[in-house]
C-alpha cells in the first residue's frame, strides 16, 4: 500500500508539510521500484536518497522545537532515532540482498507504516504546539 497524502495530515508548519509530503512521494517511488521487482542498482539510490532526506527532515522538525522549547522534544527524537536506526538496518539489508518479499514487508511496517502513524500523531502534536506559539 503506498503512502496517501491528504489535507488531514497537514500540521500547518508549511517547511514541515512540504518536506512530508516529498517523503511521502520518495517512498512511493521506492515501494514501486520494490514492487516492479527492479534490481539493486535501482533500489540503493532510493534507499540512499530517503535515508538522507529523512534525516534532513528530522533535523528540520528538530530545530523547530528547540527553537520553540518544545517540550516533548525528548521524546519525538527518540522515535527519529529509532527510525534511522531501523532504516539503516533495511538499508544495509538490501544491500546485501536486493529486493525481496522479505524486504517489502519491512519496509511496509518500518517505513510505511511508521510514517503514516508518526506523522498522523507525534508531528501533529508538534504542528499544534508550534502553531499556537508562532501565532
Ligand atoms: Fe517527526
Amino acid at each position: 500500500m503506498p503512502l496517501q497524502w491528504s489535507p488531514s495530515l497537514a500540521i500547518g508548519v508549511p517547511e514541515i508539510d512540504r518536506q512530508h509530503q516529498q517523503l511521502f512521494s520518495q517512498v512511493n517511488e521506492l515501494l514501486s521500484a520494490m514492487a516492479s521487482g527492479q534490481g539493486r542498482e535501482r533500489l540503493l539510490p532510493l534507499l540512499e536518497f530517503l535515508g538522507r532526506y529523512a534525516t534532513q527532515h528530522f533535523g528540520t522538525e528538530e530545530r523547530y522545537m528547540s527553537q520553540y522549547s518544545y517540550p516533548a522534544a525528548a521524546a519525538h527524537k527518540q522515535q527519529h532515532e529509532a527510525f534511522v536506526q531501523a532504516f539503516g538496518h533495511l538499508a544495509a539489508e538490501a544491500k546485501a540482498q536486493g529486493a525481496s518479499t522479505d524486504l517489502t514487508l519491512k519496509v511496509q511496517r518500518q517505513v510505511v507504516d511508521w510514517l503514516q502513524s508518526h506523522v498522523a500523531g507525534t508531528d501533529r502534536s508538534l504542528g499544534a504546539y508550534l502553531r499556537a506559539k508562532m501565532g
